[in-house]
């Protein structure tokens, strides 16, 4: 059986240098596989809003969306460390709600942590979330839960005022008690000076090289996601081609009677296929 990952084998990880794997995850079939290519940590992200659900921002998910996926997420992989987003306005309100909801996480879905987005503003959550034995991910950047008041999707940090602001919410957010944070759309030489200047492992995601690991929606890194890639996926494999050619190929054989074939078919005494013609 493979061993359970901790966030203190995570941590240890910004130690010794070995980079950090994490993918998303909405399901337990892809969390399956995602665990037995020995991906470190299965994030069940909020955009599984856009990727799954077909909406068009993260703000329309809610608790019981979380829940639904991360409790199928944490049945495909028992060993990862899954990581769940809280989904918009579920921390905001009031630290006393933010506490039962990233509560419901870890009781009813088997989370391991949570993921908040944001900087100074919500570091008293992320501060009595810890309190309350609940590991949290920091996600600075781009936080797609708020893009609107950034102006879009856009690269964070890329003035000097504003790559300070972001190394302050760094700083801010590891001593508030979050174990990584996901630094999102920087400038690959400030996500680096983060990472130089905290102690806790930065996840980079559009953020260069030189944070301790990197994150990605696994549907855009195998191509599956077709409606928008942003610039800096990478594609590792198409799939959308080769699912809609392999879709093709099935109604092409079912119209022409093609499949199922007898390899694929069951069959039966024919004596009592004879016996039941006669009936
Ligand atoms: O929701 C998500 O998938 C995320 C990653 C992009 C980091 O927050």
């Amino acid at each position: 059986m493979t061993k359970k990952l901790t966030v203190v084998d995570i941590r240890a990880m910004k130690a010794t240098g070995e980079k950090i794997t994490v993918l998303t995850a909405y399901d337990a079939s892809m969390a399956r596989l995602l665990e037995a290519a020995g991906i470190e940590v299965l994030l069940v992200g909020d955009s599984l809003g856009m990727v799954v659900m077909g909406y068009d921002s993260t703000v329309p998910v809610t608790m019981e969306d979380m829940l639904h996926h991360a409790k199928a997420v944490r049945r495909g992989a028992p060993a990862s460390l899954v990581v769940c987003d809280m989904p918009f306005m579920s921390y905001h309100v009031s630290i006393p709600e933010a506490i039962h909801n990233a509560g419901r996480l870890m009781k009813e879905a088997g989370c391991d942590a949570v993921k908040l987005e944001g900087g100074h503003e919500i570091c008293s959550t992320v501060n009595a979330l810890v309190q309350a034995g609940i590991p949290v991910m920091g996600h600075i950047g781009l936080t797609p839960q708020t893009a609107g008041l950034l102006g879009g999707y856009k690269v964070q940090g890329k003035d000097l005022d504003s790559a300070r602001k972001q190394l302050a919410f760094a700083k801010a957010l590891e001593a508030a008690g979050a174990f990584a944070l996901v630094l999102e759309c920087l400038p690959a030489a400030l996500a680096q000076a983060i990472t130089e200047a905290i102690n806790i492992p930065t996840i980079g995601i559009g953020a260069g090289v030189g944070c301790d690991g990197q994150v990605l929606v696994t549907n855009d890194m195998l191509g599956m996601f077709e409606k928008f890639t942003p610039s800096f996926v990478k594609n590792y494999t198409h799939l959308a081609a080769q699912i809609k050619e392999a879709v093709v190929d099935y109604k092409h054989e079912v119209k022409a009677k093609a499949y199922p074939d007898a390899a694929h078919s069951f069959t039966m005494k024919v004596d009592i296929a004879e016996v039941l013609k006669g009936e």
